[in-house]
């Protein structure tokens, strides 16, 4: 079956088997290789990307049900080789130990900064609870997810969504 789909600004299309799961379209055939494979059940969200603008599972979806829309992956957060927001805030907070967890959290970051103006720290550990890590004990993730939201929109952000 064809799957045309637009992938961090890039329009892609392939001829799949319709089995074939969007994280293995991702990696194997697009050969974007940042989207990490962890549990394959739905659990560590190692696998996350953005399709329309939500995050999603992509071991949960097929590749075929992806035709048609917008996937960001990880390597779609930085421009012009300069690391995002978010990027830059894990490098500096030490966010990442075996690097495992990190695309899928980078790309939760994304969505989060993107949907609310500010989160506390239990609101994030909350809204991450998707995403496993089986390192660094969370803190300096949530840490660094804090400090994306300073340098994005400053400490004095409001409320906006739940
Ligand atoms: S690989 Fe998709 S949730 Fe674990
Ligand atoms: S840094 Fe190793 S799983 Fe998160």
């Amino acid at each position: 079956m064809k799957v045309k789909l637009r992938i961090n600004g890039e329009e892609r299309e392939a001829d799949v088997e319709p089995r074939l799961l969007l994280v293995h379209f991702i990696r194997d055939v697009l050969k974007l290789k940042g989207t990490h494979v962890g549990c394959e059940t739905g659990h560590c969200g190692a696998c996350t990307v953005l399709m329309d603008g939500k995050p999603i599972k992509s071991c949960q979806v097929f590749a075929v049900q992806a035709d048609g829309t917008e996937i960001i992956t990880v390597e779609g957060l930085e421009r012009d080789g300069k690391l995002s927001v978010e990027q830059q805030a894990f490098v500096d907070n030490f966010a990442i130990q075996c690097g495992y967890c990190t695309p899928g959290m980078l790309v939760m970051t994304r969505y989060l900064l993107g949907k609310y103006e500010k989160l506390s720290r239990e609101e994030i550990r909350e809204k991450i609870h998707g995403n496993y890590c089986m390192c660094t004990g969370y803190v300096q993730i949530i840490n660094a997810i804090e400090d994306a939201f300073r340098r994005a929109k400053g400490s004095e952000g409001k409320e906006t969504g739940s």
